[in-house]
């Protein structure tokens, strides 16, 4: 069926995302999926089980708006423990359906039409349609191959009177890349007097390497105070289909973004909010999640050494870039496909995070993944 008038796309350029498309591919040619980031392992028995006990209670209508309250506290007191910043949980903590969600409600409560927003590119892809809706302009810095290291300097050349946000992500996928102390000081500079808010994309804090320490924006009180923090349990707990996230803001910040979190979804999911509070008492859940992954990573790194990939450098995330230069210089959109269906291996070529597609033969593989299922991905690339 068509409707027959007239549909003015608000997204002209915007396709179905990369993840779908190459998940659909990785299953018509039954292939190993290390594109869409996701754990094909089990999560908790015991957070199944906490759910369950809530449902079973009878916690199956609507949240309050802003979130559970005891889910609150429990952010609230995890926050202050691991980077010594007191968040009120009343005023400074929404829950949302997901990162995403927290990421789209954020920008629409705070940019609008004539603002640029500034994005560090290769970045997660709801950033930029999330700006374009809401009549703003994303004004892009590169982050180069091989290293994607920030040069602040020139991202303060992209500031001025127009920027209302600029949008950072530690750990970050796709480049598995962390900011450092220094990045956050040297960010907290250039932002002196300046209105600028900072959208801390910080989803993947807990899965960092190398004995390196999240430095969470919440770490820089001068930061904190002009900042949004976006996470997501998804990501922390194995459960990236519940979509369940949150963010911190300064409470006049928090303030816009619930306004427009109440009509997006109105609150999230009730049983698993009291669920999540509960299991966020077992810190070790959480705070084991580095080394877990960081095993994942040698593992996998392991397992494709020696092949013609070059493995590039990854110090957090769930995602391991390989450069395949040595193989073919055909376009990364091209070879992730012939990957797919003749290797049976499925990745995201990485040029899809850029807006220019800047096409640097490097393809993004996510080791959230059973040793097996690596095992049997490595296979397939060492014969490439
Ligand atoms: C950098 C980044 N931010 C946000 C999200 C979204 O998280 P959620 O699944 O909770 O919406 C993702 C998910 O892949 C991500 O990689």
């Amino acid at each position: 069926m068509i409707f027959s008038g007239t549909v003015k796309s608000k997204l002209p350029n915007t396709g179905t995302t990369i993840f779908s498309v190459m998940t659909a591919l990785a299953q018509e040619h039954k292939s190993i999926n290390l594109a869409q980031g996701f754990p094909d392992f089990a999560c908790s028995k015991e957070l199944i089980s906490l759910v369950n006990k809530y449902m079973v209670k009878g916690l199956n209508q609507y949240a309050p708006m802003p979130g559970v309250m005891k889910l609150r506290e429990r952010i609230a007191e995890k926050t202050e423990k691991l980077y010594g910043a007191k968040f009120d949980p009343d005023k400074e903590i929404t829950i949302t359906p997901g990162g995403t969600h927290a990421i789209y409600a954020a920008i629409s409560a705070v940019v609008g039409e004539g603002d640029e927003v500034v994005v560090l590119e290769p970045c997660y892809d709801s950033y930029v349609p999330a700006i374009s809706l809401n009549g703003a302009k994303a004004v892009f810095y590169e982050l180069k191959y091989p290293d994607y290291k920030v040069d602040w300097e020139e991202v303060k050349k992209l500031i001025n009177f127009k920027t209302r946000m600029i949008m950072i992500n530690t750990p970050h996928n796709p480049t598995g890349a962390i900011l450092t102390d220094q990045d956050m000081l040297k960010l907290q500079k250039i932002l002196d007097n300046t209105d600028v808010i900072v959208l801390s994309d910080e989803v993947y804090e807990h899965i960092i390497f190398d004995k390196q320490i999240h430095q969470s924006v919440a770490r820089f009180p001068k930061l904190s105070e002009r900042s949004i923090i976006i996470s997501s349990f998804g990501k922390t707990y194995h459960t990236t289909g519940w979509k369940m996230g949150y963010v911190l803001a300064p409470e006049n910040i928090t303030k816009e973004i619930r306004k427009v979190h109440q009509f997006m979804a109105f609150s999230a999911n009730t049983p698993i909010q009291y669920a999540l509070a509960d299991y966020l008492e077992n810190e070790a859940a959480y705070l084991s999640l580095g080394q877990f992954y960081e095993e994942k990573r040698n593992y996998f790194q392991k397992l494709v050494r020696g092949s013609n990939f070059k493995i590039l450098p990854c110090h957090g995330s769930y995602f391991q870039l390989l450069n395949y230069a040595k193989i073919t210089q055909e376009r990364d959109i091209e070879f992730a496909a012939r990957l797919t269906k003749e290797h049976k291996i499925a990745s995201i070529p990485t040029s899809v995070f850029y807006h220019k597609n800047n096409d640097n033969n490097v393809l993004r593989f996510c080791f959230a993944k059973e040793n097996e299922t690596l095992e049997k991905a490595a296979e397939q690339l060492m014969k490439v």
